[in-house]
């Protein structure tokens, strides 16, 4: 055989089993330059030319997580309570649990009438800040005149394409008014609106209810949200978006059976009615909530809460039938064992149990959700396991091909290469182990099968978890700047319908 020039590589991974939402199979990857350059028959390249050579022994390769559900170094929106991560800790988080990019928000607070600020100082804290790739949601807080016209420039011009808004919260709350403001800008420049739906009113007025007869523990916090509050609002942001003219929505962390089913129908009906839910979903039941000893109970505080198990199920089929779209961690941590800007700062001299209606809502998971999903592959295809953590995250972000996929020469080398499948590995998840500057984790004990062995981001490997941790560097992770959604060519469906016309009704 003729023997040209060797071509040469900066990185190739040999022996891997490649898993793509669409395909597992045996391959070898290739990179040069950061990006993906050749899948070849698997052993092929495993003399290639080039710089490093890592032999995966049989595991799987996946394309490197992206989590777009993160909130760090954010103002303090619950009184007293700062996230405990900043960028440096939770992307070095992120990193280690084999997650590549993130899209975290940009907040901007009530009493601030510019996003465009808000923007810059999210810019500031993140940049040179950052362990892996990102980009950022706007979080509109307030939908000034100015705000509003601001969000005419702010896709072309940032790369920014989606915006979060809350139904809830006494410091983000929007009125429905101020929402159909929001979704018909959103709507004329290809914006993605995400939706916290729960009934803001009628959680406070329950919180009230349960404060006048002194019940003030953590595990109230669950009677405080019935998932009538969720599945109520859901249907009232779907119904929101149809009046616009169904302009595309994402309904973010979804727990409750009742608000997956009404997405389910809007979706049949052919609404771009999207949605996202979280490990604490899948994992996490009400029991943990209630279970817990005095205030220990906070540790599992975040909005809406972890719901029964027969609710477990219902999401868990909702992941395996389409019905949601992605897979985020809502990473919102806080300390536990914190009297000043944690947990704990709801604890005073009249309330040695708090005041559930001060703990601050969150919880930390950006380092545990790939390795709790990659453990459930009883429950769920490996594909789709990619597809909603990795794949469509991309798409419905406007990053895809870039990332989310494996595609040579345009996809950029962002992976994850896992240890061989055995079936006998067990690794418990304990806090010690973990990346984020976080006292706790709420899967405490938990078990898992497989972890990232290797997390690989544009060609340089910057977690090896048997030889250094992490070996990423602060100042590499860099800012996307992203196109509008492009799953199921949904602004083109848009496009068709014809802009929002009131005298239509
Ligand atoms: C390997 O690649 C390097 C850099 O391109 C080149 O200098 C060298 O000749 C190559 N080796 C072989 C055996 O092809
Ligand atoms: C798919 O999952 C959703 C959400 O759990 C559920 O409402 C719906 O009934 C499921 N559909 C089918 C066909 O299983
Ligand atoms: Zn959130």
């Amino acid at each position: 055989m003729a023997s040209p020039a060797m071509e040469s590589f900066d990185l190739v991974i040999t022996n891997g089993v490649c898993v793509t939402a669409s395909d597992v199979a045996a391959f070898d990857v290739a990179i040069k330059d950061e990006k993906i350059v050749l899948l070849a028959p698997t052993g092929s390249l495993a003399s290639a030319n080039a710089t490093r050579i890592i032999d995966a022994e049989g595991g799987y390769v996946t394309p490197g997580g992206i989590d777009a559900h993160v909130h760090l170094q954010e103002p303090p929106m619950f009184g007293k309570g700062t996230t405990s991560d900043n960028f440096e800790s939770g992307t070095r988080s992120a990193i280690a649990g084999g997650v590549t990019t993130i899209v975290p928000f940009a907040p901007q607070q009530k009493h601030e009438p510019s996003l465009l600020k808000a923007l810059a100082e999210t810019h500031d804290k993140a940049r040179d800040n950052s362990y892996c790739d990102y980009g950022f949601h706007l979080l509109v807080g307030n939908p000034s005149e100015q705000a509003l016209a601001e969000l005419d420039t702010i896709p072309q011009e940032q790369g920014i394409t989606s915006l979060k808004i809350y139904m809830t919260y006494t410091a983000l709350q929007l009125r429905d008014d101020q929402i159909l403001s929001v979704l018909l800008k959103a709507r004329e420049k290809r914006i993605l609106t995400m939706i916290h739906a729960e009934n803001g009113d009628v959680l406070n007025w329950l919180t009230d209810q349960l404060e006048a007869r002194r019940l003030f523990d953590p595990k109230y916090h669950s009677h405080s949200r019935p998932p009538i509050l969720e599945a109520e609002a859901t249907n009232r942001a779907i119904a929101l978006s149809s009046i616009i003219a169904n302009t595309p929505i994402l309904l973010v962390h979804v727990s409750d059976p009742g608000a997956a089913a009404r997405i389910r129908q809007a979706q049949t009906n052919g609404q771009p009615v999207f949605a996202e839910t979280c490990p604490q979903y899948l994992f996490l039941t009400r029991d943990d909530l209630e279970s817990c000893s005095g205030f220990d109970g906070a540790k599992h505080v975040c909005s809406p809460p972890p719901r029964d198990r027969a609710s477990q199920d219902a999401i868990w089929t909702g992941v395996k039938n389409g019905t949601f779209t992605i897979l985020s961690s809502d990473h919102c941590p806080f300390n536990f064992d914190d009297a000043d800007s944690g947990k704990k700062a709801c604890i005073t001299e009249e309330h040695p149990v708090g005041r559930f209606r001060h703990i601050p809502n969150g919880i930390p998971g950006i380092e545990t959700r790939l390795p709790l999903i990659f453990s459930s592959s009883d429950r769920l295809p490996l594909t789709k396991i990619v597809e909603v953590s990795a794949t469509n995250p991309a798409k419905l972000y406007g990053l895809y091909p870039r990332k989310g996929a494996m595609i040579p020469g345009v996809s950029d080398a962002d992976l994850v290469v896992w240890y061989p499948h055995d079936t006998g590995r067990s690794i418990t998840i304990t806090n010690g182990a973990l990346h984020h500057a976080t006292d706790y984790t709420p899967y405490e004990g938990q078990t898992v099968n497989n972890w990232p062995r290797f997390t690989v981001l544009r060609g340089k490997v910057v977690w090896d978890k048997d030889n250094g941790g992490i070996l990423g560097d602060k100042s590499y992770g860099q800012f996307l700047k992203r196109l509008p959604t492009s799953l199921d060519g949904i602004w083109d469906t848009v496009d068709k319908q014809g802009p929002f016309d009131v005298s239509a009704f």
